[in-house]
């Protein structure tokens, strides 16, 4: 048998391969040159909400606000204390909703719920939500990250 059967020519092995790691090259200049250029949205360190506007809230309820890019849950808890969470699953970084009948947060992707404190009870999460921590200073409410100062 002779080698010349073989479905690729040496020419074609060698640019395919040549071609292959020109590929990666040019991506591994070109991929720090768009992060330049599109920047990751940063998180924020904290938001500052005006009290008045969530002054409303029944307890065992939630209230939407912006963190960054990602919905931020702000929850009266029972004993009318504020808790907020990151609104997004820990699994995928679907969003998820409160319900409060149930009193749990729920995702929809994947069918995973955590109890009304955040932890994950059910389904894939790995882990709870993010908290944020939460203090009202006059007409404010300021949310950080946890352990911002
Ligand atoms: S993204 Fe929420 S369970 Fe998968």
């Amino acid at each position: 048998m002779k080698f010349k059967e073989s479905l690729f020519s040496r020419r074609q092995f060698l640019n395919g391969l040549l071609g292959g790691w020109l590929g990666a090259f040019l991506a591994s200049i070109l991929y720090p040159v768009l992060r330049a250029i599109f920047p990751p949205e940063k998180e924020p360190d904290q938001v500052i909400l005006v009290s008045s506007d969530y002054a409303g809230i029944p307890a065992n309820t939630v209230k939407m606000f912006a963190w960054g890019s990602k919905p931020g849950l702000l929850k009266k808890t029972e004993k009318d204390e504020l808790v907020a969470f990151v609104g997004v699953c820990t699994h995928l970084d679907c969003n998820v909703i409160y319900l409060p009948d149930q009193k749990k947060f729920f995702c929809a992707c994947h069918d995973g719920w955590y109890d009304e404190n955040g932890t994950n009870i059910s389904g894939p999460p790995p882990r709870p939500l993010r908290r944020l921590s939460v203090t009202v200073e006059g007409d404010n409410i300021i949310i950080k990250k946890e352990g911002a100062t």
